[in-house]
């Protein structure tokens, strides 16, 4: 193949000038490469005809008829310009030989405009399949819009984008397909396979973006897999992902109604309705969405210290007594970092026993709080949890509200987990008591499937969180605004710039109804009671409680033959908490399925089973239990 160089050229020539020099030997006067189409280095002045053209010959080759096409499409070219075209064997080696008259540009771009509107149905499919297989080599951002002329390139390296993204998508729910192709943190730093992290000064091809679109989802992990069962958070929701798609194109902030009209009314709606789910007459209530609900919970403490405290906000921690809050200890880490991060110092989150189910103990929280008022504490809050993490308990919400009442309590429930189970009416009575809460955290990109992330505080009394939060700056909050003000909700939260994360949610409730999340909460909690009774009957695996599951989440053991009729013993338990991380190692690296373990308290390391991805199916459990049986057979 001739290789053919050409002079890097970042201003437009004058007239004449450059071009006997820019010239390839051999080529006759009038004629301009456009060069091989893999070739990078293109000059700005050829940028229009460049990238219309790497489309079209691309194309090309699926034409027998290369005249015809080209007279087809842009007779102005074929009659005076195309002067050779080669094709290679595999790959398309093109070399377009020909020159461009400014006559040939508006040509070729009323064409390419006529051909767009073509409302011939087949004509726009045809030229879909060949935006996709439409080399990018040439071509680099500054070529899309808002480029000038950028319109078709845009639509053409989006529509390759979308095709990466179906093709990702098609592979996750493929079950025969791997969860992920594991390689070690120094192996991605170091670059595999031309995938290399280093950024550089230069800009890289829309081709090479797409390799590097292709290899960041080929090395990362599906989590949408069906036998993905590693996270509270899984699954791939087509629905929400298009709201995803389309929350990522609006690009706003949800700080002001000003600039996101749609938005920041829609999440009044879904805080409205989560409410009134939780039992809230609409009237007293408020909210906000968060990024996640490690947040919610810190926003829940941070109201509840500010209703007891409302001097903390000008203040500060040195004006209040010791205060102290409460939560079990099977409760979120989160609820720790809170206090830490708003000084309350995690010395004060006093841990409260939990009976063998992982549920708080309310007589231990009575105990509890007595004791601290002896100490000189000044409690707080308590953090009751909807849905543990681990064992997925749900504390004694009555018994919970009971005592907070007795002590002007600020009841807080974390339901990051468990609040998606409101929406069941068969299980919706595990949360009774929610509605006496304060305060409530609730994520719908955990139980309801929702892409992350997406993650709700709630609050029963209205005005709080904004008398909490509130700075009026008056470049964003101006009160004379043309609008009701109220819906400028940015200053009730402790951000400024805010994500939109509430539209996918709207999109998925809109698609599902809110009964479609009962039906699919509802399924999960069929396949935890009968993976328990599957588990029940094998002599191999040992349940952490025997018990039908309250939740999703079903905790076990597996003993390999060596283990199993060993009597329970320290020597027994120190091997038997080496086997879920040996079995979990090689179902990273085989990539079949994906599962989490960790020790709890006296426990050794045991899994947890979590049920949260509406694409596992009952095969996919027998498989899990299958897969741990072959691994960890020998261990
Ligand atoms: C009970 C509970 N609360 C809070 C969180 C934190 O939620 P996020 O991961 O969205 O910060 C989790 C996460 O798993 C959780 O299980």
């Amino acid at each position: 193949m001739t290789e053919l160089h050409w002079r890097r050229r970042r201003e437009k020539p004058s007239e004449g000038e450059g071009e006997s020099e820019a010239r390839p030997a051999g080529l006759s006067e009038n004629e301009v490469d456009v060069r091989r189409m893999m070739e990078l280095e293109q000059p700005d002045w050829l940028e229009w005809e460049q990238s219309r053209l790497n489309c079209f010959l691309c194309n090309i080759h699926r034409y027998s008829d290369v005249c015809l096409t080209i007279g087809f499409l842009y007779p102005s070219l074929s009659k005076s310009s195309v002067v050779s075209l080669k094709m290679g064997k595999n790959m398309m080696i093109l070399w377009l030989l020909l020159r461009i008259t400014d006559d040939d540009k508006k040509q070729m771009r009323k064409k390419s405009i006529h051909a767009c509107q073509s409302t011939d149905k087949d004509v726009i499919k045809e030229a879909h399949a060949e935006n996709l297989m439409t080399n990018l080599s040439n071509a680099y951002a500054s070529d899309l819009l808002p480029s000038k002329e950028g319109e078709d390139l845009t639509k053409c390296f989006l529509l390759r984008v979308v095709n990466i993204l179906l093709h990702y998508i098609e592979k996750t729910f493929d079950v025969k397909s791997k969860i992920l192709d594991f390689h070690h943190p120094h192996q991605l730093l170091e670059g595999l396979d031309g995938f290399d992290l280093e950024l550089s000064d230069h800009p890289e091809s829309l081709e090479q973006l797409l390799v590097d679109c292709t290899d960041t989802l080929k090395y990362g992990v599906k989590t949408g897999h069906p036998r993905y069962f590693n996270q509270l958070s899984s699954g791939l929701d087509v629905i929400g992902l298009a709201g995803e798609w389309l929350t990522a194109t609006a690009n706003t902030n949800m700080f002001t109604y000003e600039i996101a009209p749609v938005f920041t009314v829609m999440e009044t709606v879904l805080l409205k309705k989560m409410c009134e789910i939780i039992g809230w007459r609409e009237t007293e209530a408020d909210g906000i969405f968060s990024p996640g609900g490690s947040i919610s919970n810190l926003y829940g403490i941070l109201v509840a210290r500010y209703k007891q405290y409302p001097e903390i906000k000008a203040r500060g921690m040195a004006v209040l007594p010791c205060i102290v809050l409460f939560v079990s200890e099977q409760g979120h880490y989160s609820i720790r970092k809170a206090a830490a991060t708003l000084g309350i110092g995690t010395d004060n989150v006093i841990e409260v026993k939990c009976d063998e189910r992982g549920k708080m103990i309310p007589a231990e929280l009575e105990k509890n709080i007595l004791q601290a008022k002896r100490k000189g504490q000044t409690p707080f809050c308590v953090v009751a949890t909807a849905g543990s993490t681990v064992f997925g308990a749900f504390d004694p919400l009555h018994d919970i509200a009971d005592i907070c009442e007795i002590h002007r309590l600020w009841m807080h429930v974390d339901a990051a987990w468990g609040g998606g189970l409101l929406l069941s009416r068969t299980h919706s009575y595990k949360l009774s008591g929610i509605e006496r809460a304060d305060s409530v955290t609730w994520n719908p990109h955990k139980l309801m499937g929702v892409p992350l992330q997406c993650s709700a505080l709630l609050t029963r009394e209205k005005g709080l969180l904004g008398a909490c939060n509130q700075m009026q700056a008056e470049y964003l909050f101006q009160p004379d605004k043309v609008y009701n003000i109220n819906f400028d909700t940015g200053d009730k939260t402790i951000q400024c710039g805010r994500h939109v994360d509430v539209f996918k949610l709207w999109l998925m409730w809109k698609a599902k109804g809110t009964y479609g999340f009962e039906v699919q909460i509802d399924r999960y909690m069929e396949l935890a009671k009968y993976f328990y009774k599957v588990l029940k009957k094998k002599d191999n695996f040992k349940l952490v409680f025997d018990a039908e599951p309250e939740f999703t989440n079903v905790c076990f053991w597996y003993f390999p033959p060596r283990l199993k009729h060993i009597p329970e013993s320290f020597e027994r338990d120190q091997e038997l908490q080496k086997i879920a991380p040996k079995i979990k190692a090689q179902m990273i690296v085989e990539g079949t399925v994906m599962l989490s373990y960790q020790p709890c308290g006296d426990k050794v390391n045991f899994f947890r089973m979590v049920f949260s991805n509406p694409a596992t199916r009952q095969t996919d459990v027998d498989y899990l239990i299958d897969e741990i049986q072959r691994l960890g057979k020998d261990l």
